[in-house]
C-alpha cells in the first residue's frame, strides 16, 4: 500500500538537501535523487536499478574502496542503523552514509532500506582545521608571544629615548658642571703661568683635579650609553637603592629646577633582587616623572594652596621581597581612572606631554622580574607607587 503517491514521494526526495535512496527488500531502487549527485555520476533516473550496479562507481569515487565493500557487507547483513563517513578519492569531499533497514511491523521481515547520504565536507574540513588549530595552538601562542615581546622591546626602547630627551637638560647640567670646573682650573693655571708662578707643586694637584672631573664626565656618558642600550632580558643581582640613587643623579638638577624636594628612606641592609639594572632604572624614572607631573598639575590647579612638592623614595624588606615605594604630594588618582593607569596609551596629559606608555612599560618590566607594581592614592593628598621584587636566590629551582 502506498501512503504517498510515487510521484509526490519523488518530489519530496528531490527537494531534500540530502541524497536519498530507498531500496526494496531485494536491493532495487524505488526512489532516489542520486542522479543529482556529481559524485555518483548518473544523469538518468535510477528507479528500478539494482544498488549493486553502483558498487563499482562508488568504489571509484571514494578514497578507500574497501570501505565501500564493508558498507555493502553491512547493508546486506545488519539489523540496526549504521553510519560511516567516506572521503572522496581526491580528498576534497566527505560524505556521511546512513543506512537504515526498514522492518515490517506485521511479519518482522526486512522490507527495504533507506540510505541517506549527507555532504559533510564543510563540517569535516572545519573539524580538521580545528584539530590542526589545536595542535598548532602552542606554536601559534609562542609565535605571538615572541612578536609581542619584540613590540614591547621597541616600545620600551622608544619610551627610554623619550625619557632621555626629557632628561637632556639635567644631563647637560651634570656634564656642564665638571666642564666648568675644568675650565676654571685651566684658567687658574694659565694665570699662574703668566705670572711665572706655575710650579710643579701647584700643577700636579690641579691636573689630578682635572682628571677626576673628566672621570666624572665619562661616568655620566657611560651611564647614558648603558641606559640607551636595549634590554638583554638577562636577570642579575641588583641593588634597588643603587638604582634609585643613580636615577636621582640624572634627575637631581631637573627636580631642583622645578622646586621639588626629595627625601630618601633607603634600608641600608637591603638584600639584592633579581632584575635588570637599566630597565629597573627606567621604572624609577617613569615613576619620578609621573610624580613630578602630578605635583605640577596639582600646583597649577590650586595656586592658592601652599604645599611642598616632595618625592619620597622608601625601600625595605618584606618577607621574601624587596619593596620600593615612590611617593608624591600630587593630586592623587581619581577613582574612575584608577583601573586604567597601567593600560598602554592611557594618559590624562595633554598631547606632547604624555604618551601613556610609562606605566604600561614599567608594569611589563616589573612583571619580567617576577614582581608586582601597584599604587595607593588619596585624592588631593598624593599617590604612592609600590614595587615588589623577589629577593635574589629565593626561588632558585623555579627560576632556572
Ligand atoms: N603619581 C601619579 N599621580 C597621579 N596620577 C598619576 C600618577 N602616575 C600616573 N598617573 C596617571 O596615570 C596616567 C598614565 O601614566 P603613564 O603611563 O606614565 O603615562 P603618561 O605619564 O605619559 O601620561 C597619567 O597620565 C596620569 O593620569
Ligand atoms: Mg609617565
Amino acid at each position: 500500500m502506498n501512503l504517498v503517491e510515487p510521484q509526490i514521494l519523488q518530489s519530496i526526495v528531490n527537494a531534500s538537501g540530502e541524497y536519498i535512496i530507498l531500496l526494496d527488500a531485494e536491493g532495487y531502487i524505488q526512489v532516489s535523487n542520486i542522479q543529482r549527485s556529481l559524485v555518483f555520476h548518473t544523469d538518468s533516473s535510477t528507479k528500478g536499478m539494482h544498488i549493486d550496479q553502483f558498487r563499482q562507481s562508488f568504489q571509484e569515487q571514494m578514497k578507500n574502496p574497501i570501505q565501500i565493500e564493508a558498507l555493502f557487507e553491512k547493508y546486506a547483513t545488519m539489523k540496526e542503523r549504521y553510519s560511516e563517513v567516506l572521503e572522496t578519492v581526491n580528498g576534497d569531499g566527505f560524505f556521511m552514509v546512513k543506512i537504515n533497514p526498514i522492518w515490517s511491523q506485521d511479519s518482522g521481515d526486512r522490507i527495504g532500506t533507506l540510505v541517506v547520504v549527507s555532504d559533510v565536507t564543510e563540517m569535516k574540513k572545519l573539524e580538521i582545521e580545528l584539530h590542526s588549530y589545536a595542535e598548532n595552538l602552542e606554536g601559534m601562542i609562542e609565535e605571538r608571544t615572541k612578536e609581542i615581546r619584540k613590540k614591547d622591546a621597541v616600545l620600551a626602547q622608544s619610551g627610554k629615548m623619550a625619557t632621555l630627551g626629557e632628561m637632556a637638560t639635567g644631563i647637560a647640567h651634570e656634564i656642564n658642571q665638571p666642564l666648568y670646573s675644568i675650565s676654571l682650573i685651566v684658567q687658574g693655571l694659565k694665570k699662574a703661568q703668566d705670572k711665572g708662578k706655575l710650579t710643579d707643586g701647584l700643577l700636579m694637584p690641579k691636573l689630578e683635579d682635572v682628571e677626576s672631573q673628566i672621570q666624572r664626565i665619562s661616568k655620566i656618558i657611560l651611564h647614558l650609553k648603558n641606559f640607551s642600550r636595549s634590554s638583554t632580558g638577562v636577570l642579575e643581582k641588583v641593588c634597588m637603592n643603587a638604582s634609585i640613587r643613580d636615577i636621582f643623579k640624572m634627575m637631581k638638577e631637573h627636580l631642583q629646577l622645578k622646586n621639588i624636594s626629595v627625601v630618601f628612606h633607603l634600608d641600608e641592609a637591603l638584600p639584592l633582587v633579581m632584575a635588570e639594572y637599566v630597565p629597573l632604572e627606567q621604572v624609577f624614572i617613569n615613576l619620578t616623572t609621573n610624580a613630578r607631573d602630578a605635583m605640577e598639575d596639582y600646583e597649577s590647579k590650586h595656586p592658592d594652596i601652599c604645599r611642598q612638592k616632595q618625592i619620597g623614595y622608601h625601600t625595605y624588606k618584606e618577607g621574601e621581597y624587596v619593596i620600593a615605594e615612590v611617593e608624591d604630594t600630587g593630586g592623587g588618582v581619581p577613582e574612575e581612572i584608577q583601573d586604567k593607569l597601567f593600560e598602554p596609551f592611557f594618559t590624562t596629559k595633554e598631547v606632547g606631554k604624555g604618551t601613556g606608555i610609562g606605566l604600561a612599560i614599567s608594569y611589563g618590566i616589573i612583571k619580567s622580574f617576577q614582581g608586582d607594581i601597584d599604587f595607593k592614592t588619596i585624592l588631593g593628598e598624593g599617590t604612592l607607587f609600590r614595587i615588589r621584587i623577589p629577593i635574589a636566590g629565593q626561588d632558585k629551582e623555579h627560576s632556572s
